[in-house]
């Protein structure tokens, strides 16, 4: 499987060369629409509310809404206004203020319409840069599913939440080496979490696997350690919101409980990110903002009804929270797969920051 077309991309510049055309994932699967986005706060409502979601995905939306405020307004108050009014529409995925901070570096030297232009380069360039990231990501990642590989047996992987193309730009982070398997023709099926309360496994992952061909099951939350302990299950490929210094992750809430269960299962566990994911000036999982959300997401459940209506129903009267990642510590992690290739620690890939040289890391867990 090639990455989309730019035109078929999870986010694309429309045809007049400003506006930018997203997939509307509150549809998916039902209904495949793309929603124009064109000013900064439809691409802060679109982040916020979740019509797009995932964290390159997120990344690039904000980059675009920048592009859109400084096309309003270029002055340096308007640069930092809507810097603050993006950063603040979800707090855990780290791909937002990089990519917002990228932006800044590549506009602050111009002003005007040349300021416009360098925001439009640089957030082109946001996304190519994950599309290419994403392809190296499979390339590594292909190579573990090809090592897992038996002859006459297919290859199971149970995956959570959604982290393939629709959560980024190209062809995903945790799905593309599976895309990758598959198109090289080694049998590979893949376990999707439903990932409650928002379903971004069934109602996602599920959808554009299906589109590509990949065998997969839904299964419940719950249902990965029992699949574990019978062995049905050879490898955990789950994507990341931030990894910090020490190599704690932070994904999608539910995460934490697989990559036990796959530690007591000896089964191994892998996450894949791009570098932009990688966040060296958080020390450990402790410094991460948790989002918590709406609890009417956990107390109700949407779907299609027999009449082909999209609707929402109550499934409780009690009170809920509900925090939307968790924290999986390094030591449970058994490697880290980026652009730059599969390693025991974010360092050991080469993701060099400034901070790290003059930090000292602290390899401490949760
Ligand atoms: O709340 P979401 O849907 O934005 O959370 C997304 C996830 O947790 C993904 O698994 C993660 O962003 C990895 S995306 C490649």
């Amino acid at each position: 499987m090639n990455p989309p077309d730019p035109g078929d991309r999870s986010i694309a510049v429309t045809q007049n060369g400003w506006s930018v055309s997203v997939l509307d994932q509150r549809q998916l699967p039902w209904r495949v629409e793309r929603i124009e986005l064109t000013s900064v706060a439809m691409a802060a409502q679109a982040i916020r509310e979740m019509w797009i979601r995932g964290a390159p995905l997120i990344g690039a939306t904000a980059a675009y809404g920048l592009c859109l405020a400084l096309r309003e307004d270029s002055s340096d108050a308007s640069l930092e206004r809507n810097v603050a009014l993006l950063l603040a529409t979800r707090p855990t995925a780290v791909n937002l203020r990089w990519a917002l901070e990228r932006i800044r570096a590549a506009v602050q030297p111009h002003a005007g319409a040349a300021r416009v232009a360098a925001a439009y380069r640089c957030a082109a360039a946001i996304c190519d840069d994950e599309v290419r990231g994403n392809r190296a990501i499979g390339q590594h990642g292909l190579e573990l599913i090809r090592g897992a590989a038996k002859p006459g047996r297919t290859v199971n992987v149970l995956t959570h939440c959604n982290a393939g193309a629709l959560a980024t730009v190209g062809l995903g982070t945790a799905l593309a080496p599976i895309y990758r398997a598959h198109e090289s023709g080694i049998p590979v099926h893949v376990w999707v979490d439903e990932t409650r309360p928002r379903n971004q496994g069934a109602l996602l992952t599920a959808y554009e696997l299906g589109r590509a061909g990949v065998e997969h099951t839904v299964i419940t939350d719950n249902a990965g350690g029992l699949l574990m302990q019978r062995g049905e299950v050879d490898m955990c490929l789950v994507g990341a919101d931030c990894v910090t210094r020490n190599g704690d992750v932070c994904n999608k809430i539910g995460t934490y409980l697989k990559a036990l269960a796959a530690r007591d299962n000896g089964v191994p566990f892998y996450v894949a990110f791009p570098s932009s994911t990688f966040a060296p000036a958080l020390a450990s999982g402790r410094d991460i903002i948790v989002e918590e959300r709406d609890p009417a997401e956990v107390t109700s459940i949407s779907g299609l009804t027999p009449t082909g209506e999209l609707a929402t129903v109550n499934i409780t009267r009690a009170r809920a929270v509900n925090p939307a990642f968790d924290i999986t510590p390094a030591r449970l992690v058994s490697a880290y797969l980026t652009e730059r290739g599969v390693a025991g620690s974010p360092q050991a890939l080469g993701i060099q920051f400034e901070l790290l040289s003059q930090q000292p890391l602290n390899q401490s867990s949760l």
